[in-house]
């Protein structure tokens, strides 16, 4: 079974996770778009959606889907649905690879629940095979490499397209660290958060998943998380 096949089984069982009449968060990456697609069969059901990039932005309202900024919404969104680069059995995460983290970590963060969607390839018993994406103040990125190296040990290198700096939707830049064993991604995450010129690190252990359906040869898995707490939400 072709890994696009299981990332279209999880975006199809995350369908069930979508309360009606409701705004809902909306991922970014290949599995995000499978279960856009999938949303758009059932969009006279919501309300509508608040998407963590231009390109999820793009994709939902060319499905007709009404696209809401976060300050519009006043409560707690119930659920925001997205992929991962790295999934944990405890639910960590990283999150980064199509370089739309800190939207994602700000819509993650204003609501009740992350359902993470994945092929089965994603999930891991250790975080850090998957380059770790963090997001810089341009200014800040040779510092901040050189930092990071010294800190964790691994090879931070500035994220390039067509030959210049990867830019965000957010006009910065993004160091992507390889190399990196992490057996401590909530500690991990705070400390490289307190670094002056980081924006957001693409660990999401501190708030990590609620559920995870992994799409597999056998079928789709539903793991759970209870450890995140909905009272750390903002
Ligand atoms: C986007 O910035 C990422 O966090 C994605 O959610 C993550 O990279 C998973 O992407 P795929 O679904 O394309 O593997």
């Amino acid at each position: 079974m072709s890994q696009d096949t299981l990332k279209l089984s999880a975006a199809r069982a995350a369908i069930q996770y979508v309360p009606e009449g409701k705004v809902i968060g909306v991922g970014t990456g290949s599995t995000a778009n499978f279960f856009i697609d999938e949303l758009a069969k059932i969009k006279n059901r919501i309300t509508g959606a608040i998407a963590s990039s231009k390109a999820t932005a793009e994709r939902l309202a060319s499905h007709g889907i009404r696209v809401f900024d976060l300050n519009e919404v006043d409560a707690l969104l119930p659920v925001y649905i997205d992929g991962a680069d790295e999934i944990t059995h405890s639910g960590a995460m990283i999150k980064g690879g199509g370089g739309a983290l800190t939207r994602e970590k700000i819509i993650a963060a204003a609501a009740e629940r992350f359902i993470c969607i994945a092929d089965a390839s994603k999930l891991v018993t250790r975080l850090g095979s998957f380059p770790l994406p963090v997001e810089v103040i341009p200014m800040a990125w040779k510092p901040l490499s050189r930092k990071l190296a010294i800190m964790y040990g691994g090879t931070p290198a500035i994220r390039m397209r067509d030959g210049q700096p990867f830019l965000t939707d957010n006009g910065n830049y993004i160091l992507d660290i390889a190399g990196l064993v992490i057996e401590d991604p909530r500690t991990m995450e705070a400390e490289i958060n307190q670094l002056a010129g980081v924006v957001t690190v693409g660990l999401f252990a501190r708030q990590g998943a609620n559920i995870c359906l992994l799409g597999t040869g056998q079928g789709v898995q539903t793991l759970r998380f209870p450890d995140q707490s909905v009272q750390l939400k903002q």
